[in-house]
């Protein structure tokens, strides 16, 4: 499936039976097709954009009061995972203090999508580093704009080479992320099958 916008117009029982063909679950499916996080925030309390060595973008909205995350909001410029896992981050955060918010991993996602294709864990890595970056920005007091490019440093994107085979795709050591609890990444070989 190519690149799009989230939000365009689509055959929405097409591309249900496609990502349902190729491993989402009915809710990643769900998360991708309602977007309930697709937006902006006027006058977010931060703004923050990441960019994955796959060249997808997500730029991250921020209203936070009382230490509390009260919205967030995304732009997405990516594939169906990304838009699904950062959804699902957003209503995982939500309502949560920041420390808490912060706590958030790759692990948390993928249980809560339920199933993803292996080879689109990445971009559930993407998401939550994305949002998390803009939550701890937030917390250092640097507010504003902040962009990062490239924000997975040794992920299972396209650009990713054998050499890059310690990592699992949480970013920890293989055996030792999140992913292995879920039984999906780590300490197993993952394709290097370029992306959909
Ligand atoms: Fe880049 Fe999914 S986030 S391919």
């Amino acid at each position: 499936m190519g690149k799009e916008q989230a939000g365009q117009v689509r055959d929405t029982a097409a591309v249900r039976s496609m990502l349902r063909d190729a491993g989402y679950s009915e809710k990643a499916v769900n998360y991708y097709l309602e977007t309930p996080h697709l937006g902006i925030i006027d006058n977010p309390d931060q703004v923050s954009e990441m960019t994955g060595t796959c060249g997808d973008t997500i730029k991250v909205y921020l209203k936070i009061e009382k230490d509390r995350i009260q919205d967030v909001k995304y732009q997405i410029m990516g594939c169906p995972g990304s838009i699904s896992a950062a959804m699902a981050a957003g209503d995982l955060v939500r309502d949560k203090t920041v420390d808490d918010a912060l706590a958030l991993n790759d692990g948390d996602v993928f249980n809560f999508l339920e199933e993803i294709p292996v080879k689109k864990h990445h971009c559930i890595q993407l998401a939550v580093k994305a949002l998390l970056s803009a939550i701890q920005t937030y917390r250092d007091g640097n507010g504003g704009d902040s962009v990062v490019k490239a924000g997975i440093p040794t992920g299972h994107g396209r650009n990713r080479t054998g050499k890059d085979d310690r990592l699992g795709c949480c970013g920890a050591p293989k055996g030792e992320g999140d992913c292995e609890t879920a039984g999906t990444c780590c300490g197993k070989t993952i394709s290097l099958a370029p992306k959909n």
